[in-house]
């Protein structure tokens, strides 16, 4: 299972979504998350940082990366207003990497310095005004985080979690 496809239908639903990836992450992973303005991308963040025990995630947009002190370092970059990766390297910032779980928005923007070994989330536009395609796919071997966040995502009892509607082969 590399790629698999989640339909959310609220922004409640995608933080439940972003929680199920929390649980499942561990120093050293990445999450890069891609998607236009709107797209989800921070509500997912803002669960992802519940799980982990912080509440006050929210758009590190003018100052670039926000570290959080969860169950694990948690790291939450928005690479919007950076413009290559050589400026990612240049503000130090991939030493987030080894040392912490890091999410980032708009990871096209830095995608050269993304570690190889990371779980990409595709956000995109779905029915209506409130429904999202969100894509998840391993990348260079992370096939049991994308694993571990599928299955946290379809356990429990909970009336709002998203389905897995496709389990793609690898594109
Ligand atoms: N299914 C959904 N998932 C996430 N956000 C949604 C959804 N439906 C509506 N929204 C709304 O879309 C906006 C998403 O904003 P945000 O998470 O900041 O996006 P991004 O970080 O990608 O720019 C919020 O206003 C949220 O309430
Ligand atoms: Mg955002």
């Amino acid at each position: 299972m590399n790629t698999i496809e989640f339909i959310s239908h609220s922004a409640n639903e995608t933080e439940f979504l972003g929680a199920a990836l929390g649980k499942s992450l561990n120093i050293g992973d990445c999450a890069a998350l891609f998607g236009g303005l709107g797209a989800g991308k921070t509500a997912f963040a803002r669960g992802v940082g519940a799980a982990l025990g912080v509440s006050d995630v929210c758009s590190p947009t003018f100052t670039i990366s926000m570290e959080h002190e969860g169950r694990i370092p948690f790291v939450h970059m928005d690479a919007y207003r950076l413009s290559s990766a050589e400026e990612f390297f240049e503000l130090g910032l991939d030493e987030a990497f080894p040392r912490a779980a890091v999410l980032v928005e708009w990871a096209d923007r830095i995608q050269e310095a993304l570690p190889e070994r990371r779980l990409e989330l595709t956000f995109k536009e779905g029915k209506g005004d409130c429904e999202r395609v969100i894509v998840a796919r391993a990348r260079g071997g992370a096939d049991a985080l994308l694993e571990k966040f599928v299955c946290k995502a379809n356990v429990g009892a909970n009336c709002v979690r998203p389905r897995a509607v496709t389990d793609r082969p690898y594109m």
